[in-house]
């Protein structure tokens, strides 16, 4: 069976009180929309087809950043869910199959989930994901006789009577690409909002002899977003969750509700998470390593048994090889630490490599960037960088080379080569003693004229 998507995008969200459009706010640092766009790619979909409107320059970078083949309609009124979906009708005319009907602000539903409204479309022409609402608020409610459905009723146009069912509109929506066309064709706006329900579908679909369903998901999984607030307590539904899948999966956290994950965020087992961690997009985290406490990681790869802060920054690009480490107050980017090199303390190493078992000294820094352009640093395997070394790029250093601490490196060492680059010191006897007498009498006399 073929699958389409259809994700409703264009809504301004109006108590977001954004100038991003509502869709493009992140949870766990992904656009919403791209939580739904990634639920709906667990189906295979051969379309995707997203309903922008508010902010469609901006959605749709954001969509085909995600998936280059999402096609994008615009809506440029915003009249009505069912008048959104009508706008595919023209995306999809050729197409054949199911379309799958999902909101961009409705970013937890799980690919399970989707799996069984499109298992269902087999004993049924509509269905719908309800849900059992704790507080049934405003959400349109679904009458029923027993597994069928027979109309959706908007709160607005609920009765009293109505108002009392507790089975929610989720808003999803899985039917054949053709019958849902011809449904929506019939939708009017005659109603308390004069809008075009794409609820409506459901009594007309019956008054036609269609049978409509509903499949019902967890309450958390139709949640939307409308607010900041909302958004902030999605974010902890969606870290909650994240947490205790990792902690299922053999990942030690210290203190699970002090670490904060991205969507994709991915960690093998036996890896230890200290407490205060920030996991930005893009990173991999592969079984046994130690993330210790208030480090900082977005795309980057971290391989077994690598030991990473406390305090350390990995910023993208950073790949860590295995047992590699990376001490406090270091800054990684777009740099491999190969197997077991050490960076251990107030370092930057940017666009660099550093090769196997070389020990990088305190305060050293690559000098990547001239101000236009930005170089690569090459350190060769168990070389030692001393302290404080300024690796000015593009510069190598070779195999079992050293570097002077202190030094400024202008220049490529050679294999086992030693680098020194500073002025040469004096020692002058007796000097420290005269200019603390000196300095000690110049501060009793200003003291004295006070
Ligand atoms: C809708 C449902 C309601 C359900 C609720 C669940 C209808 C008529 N009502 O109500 O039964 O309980 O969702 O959250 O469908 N959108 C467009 N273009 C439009 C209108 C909406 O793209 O012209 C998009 C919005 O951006 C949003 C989604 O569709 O992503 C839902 O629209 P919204 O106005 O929030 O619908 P509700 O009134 O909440
Ligand atoms: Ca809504």
């Amino acid at each position: 069976m073929s699958i389409a998507l259809v994700i409703l995008a264009a809504g301004k969200g109006t108590r977001m009180e954004s100038d991003l459009p509502k869709v493009l706010h992140p949870i766990a640092q992904v656009p919403m929309l791209v939580h739904a766009m990634r639920a709906g790619a667990a189906l295979e979909p051969d379309e995707v087809v997203i309903v922008a409107g508010h902010g469609a320059d901006q959605v749709t970078k954001a969509a085909q950043a995600e998936n280059e083949n999402a096609r994008i309609v615009l809506q440029t009124e915003q009249q009505g869910t069912a008048h959104a979906v009508d706008q595919a009708r023209e995306a999809l005319a050729d197409f054949e199959g199911d379309v799958v009907v999902l909101y961009g602000d409705t970013p937890f539903v799980q690919p399970e989930t989707l799996e069984r409204m499109v298992a269902a479309r087999t004993d049924h022409n509509l269905v719908i994901l309800g849900f059992h609402a704790a507080d049934p608020g405003r959400y349109g409610r679904l009458v029923t006789e027993g597994e069928h459905l027979q109309r959706i009723v908007e709160f607005k146009d609920a009765t009293e009577a109505e108002r009392a069912i507790t089975l929610c509109n989720s808003g999803l929506v899985a039917c054949d690409a053709k019958t849902l066309f011809d449904l929506i064709a019939a939708v009017g706006n005659d109603n308390a909002a004069g809008e075009y329900y794409l609820t409506d579908i459901v009594a007309l679909a019956n008054q036609r002899g269609l049978s409509a369903t509903a499949v019902t998901c967890e309450e958390t999984e139709t949640l939307g977003v409308n607010s900041r607030a909302e958004l902030a307590a999605a974010d902890d539904v969606f870290q909650a969750r994240a947490r205790a899948d990792l902690l299922a999966l053999g990942v030690t956290l210290m203190a699970p509700e002090t670490v904060y994950l991205a969507q994709d965020t991915v960690i093998g087992r036996d890896t230890v998470i200290e407490p205060n961690v920030v996991f930005g997009p893009g990173v991999t985290v592969e079984s046994g390593a130690t993330i210790r406490a208030f480090s900082h990681l977005e795309g980057c790869h971290v391989s077994r048994g690598a030991v990473i802060g406390p305090y350390a920054r990995l910023r993208p690009g950073a790949e860590l090889a295995e047992g590699a480490r990376v001490g406090n107050f270091v800054e990684i980017k777009n740099a491999l630490i190969d197997e077991g090199a050490k960076v251990n303390h107030l370092s930057y190493i940017g666009d660099a490599s550093v090769g196997a078992r070389a020990n990088i000294g305190a305060g050293t820094i690559t000098c990547n960037y001239d101000g236009v352009m930005k170089h690569q640093t090459t350190i060769g395997a168990d070389a030692f960088i001393g302290s404080n070394t300024m690796l000015v790029a593009p510069v190598s250093v070779g195999n079992h080379a050293m570097t002077a601490t202190g030094s400024v490196i202008t220049r490529n060492v050679d294999d086992e080569a030693m680098a020194i680059s500073r002025t040469k010191q004096e020692n002058k006897p007796g000097r420290a003693r005269k200019l603390f007498e000196m300095l000690k009498a110049k501060k009793a006399r200003r003291d004295k004229e006070r």
